[in-house]
């Protein structure tokens, strides 16, 4: 089939090479010029891990391309995927959406036969009635239909999570675009991926409703945790007791820092406005949303109790600054609030991040990127593990911790407790 993917970004960037992987003609499009021809020469603008070698490789047999010609890309295509970005408004908590329904407008324009429009972008609820409306201002209803088909791709995981989805949501109520879609899921579905016709509006919903499920999951067991803080019982224990019973399921209950990120924090925060927008007062995820919030500030108190309130001064390491391991997404991580309100009591901060240094920290004096754990580590008085990255499951932090007073503080649970007590090292952990 022929595809064209608007947007370059990540759902549009991993549909787009996994969708030419699987066989069809795929024109990946995207205003920014210089990413355009960097990805015509291999360079990936995201951390993803195993994208840059599917690019290289489709891109060579020529399914796969690359361009900023919008005209000339839908014309060729007869399914366009809506891909670009829908951030929280400026002074708002709803999804702007003007990058959507710039895009619709476009897509207006050009439409001569018939073309299926796909919004794969995060869009609420009547989104797609108001993408329709847009293109139906220039174009017969009869040329083109509007579907939603939410994507579920986790950063990190997201190539394993295209090809093995848990489910394929195709919200239309056009029999012949679902039989299209069929058809180009018929890879996935043939290896055992649930495919499920719904309303475009359940579809939109759909969507919404995962994200915050799962931050609410998240949100849970992190209370959870903060209990078990106070009783001395361990996190662990529940999350493996309560993950049994298959009606909770074991996973998404790993507690930990806030829960930060492109999606949960804005989708959770949309959501809510949508409900506000049909009179509906969705209190359980204003409470998710008001619970992470202070998160941040609850972990950043037990830095302060674990180093009896004297930050001015002391050496603090952080390991891994994204929002969590395997993606180099700085966004919503719970760092950018926690290292400003640290330096800001005289802390001196150094971290390793195998993605990287961060542009965020560069304009802070007292922070400092180090290329490597062990000088990251070196000097510190306490080291906080803040993502799980494998890198940091097998530090030997007696010998390479050159200050011998110095304490952990495990904001994943990577360590166990008892080998870390065995080691005689201050060892602190999340929810024991
Ligand atoms: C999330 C969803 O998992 C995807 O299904 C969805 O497609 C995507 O948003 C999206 O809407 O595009 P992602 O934001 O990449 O994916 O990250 P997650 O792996 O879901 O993690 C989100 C946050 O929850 C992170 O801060 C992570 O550290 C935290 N988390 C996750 C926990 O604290 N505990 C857990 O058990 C799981």
């Amino acid at each position: 089939m022929k595809l064209c993917i608007i947007g370059t970004g990540y759902v549009g960037l991993v549909s787009g090479v996994c969708f030419s992987d699987l066989g069809n003609d795929v024109i990946c499009v995207d205003k920014d010029l210089s990413k355009i021809e960097n990805l015509k020469n291999g360079i990936i603008p995201i951390y993803e891990p195993g994208l840059d070698e599917l690019v290289i490789k489709n891109y060579k047999n020529k399914r796969l391309k690359f361009s900023t010609n919008l005209k000339d890309s839908i014309l060729k295509s007869d399914i366009i995927f809506i891909c670009v970005g829908t951030p929280t408004k400026k002074n708002g908590n709803d999804a702007d959406l003007s990058q959507v329904y710039n895009v619709a407008k476009e897509i207006s324009k050009l439409v001569k036969k018939f073309k299926i429009i796909v919004t794969k972008s995060t869009v609420p609820v009547t989104g797609g009635d108001e993408i329709e409306k847009i293109i139906s201002k220039k174009v017969s209803k009869k040329l083109f239909s509007v579907v939603s088909n939410p994507e579920f791709l986790r950063e990190g995981e997201a190539i394993r999570d295209f090809y093995k989805p848990d489910r394929i949501i195709i919200g239309t109520s056009h029999k012949k675009t679902n039989n299209v879609l069929k058809n180009l899921y018929a890879p996935l579905t043939s290896r055992g991926a649930k495919y499920i016709n719904t309303s475009r509006k359940a579809a939109e919903l759909i969507k919404y409703s995962s994200n915050a499920f799962l931050a609410t999951k998240i949100t849970f067991i992190n209370e959870i945790a903060n209990l078990c803080e106070k009783i001395n019982v361990n996190i662990e224990d529940i999350s493996i007791g309560i993950g049994l019973d298959k009606r909770i399921g074991s996973r998404f209950l790993r507690a930990g820092p806030a829960y930060g990120g492109s999606c949960f924090p804005k989708d959770t925060k949309a959501l809510v406005t949508t409900g506000d927008k049909f009179k509906t007062n969705l209190t359980v995820i204003k409470s998710v949303i008001k619970s992470n919030k202070n998160r941040s500030s609850l972990m950043l108190k037990r830095v302060f109790d674990i180093l009896k309130n004297k930050i001015n001064n002391k050496n603090i390491c952080f390991l891994g600054v994204t929002f969590k391991a395997n993606t180099d997404d700085m966004r919503d991580s719970s760092c950018l609030s926690m290292i400003p309100a640290l330096i800001k009591k005289g802390a001196k901060i150094n971290y390793f991040d195998p993605t990287g240094e961060k542009s965020d920290f560069k304009k802070f004096k007292n922070v400092i990127f180090s290329n490597n754990i062990k000088d990251a580590i070196k000097k510190s008085d306490l080291i906080i593990i803040h993502t799980e990255w494998n890198d940091f499951k097998t530090i030997n932090f007696k010998k390479d911790v050159k200050n011998k007073k110095f304490s952990i503080f495990d904001m994943r649970n990577i360590y166990s407790v008892n080998k870390m007590k065995d080691q005689k090292i201050k060892y602190f952990s999340i929810g024991n």
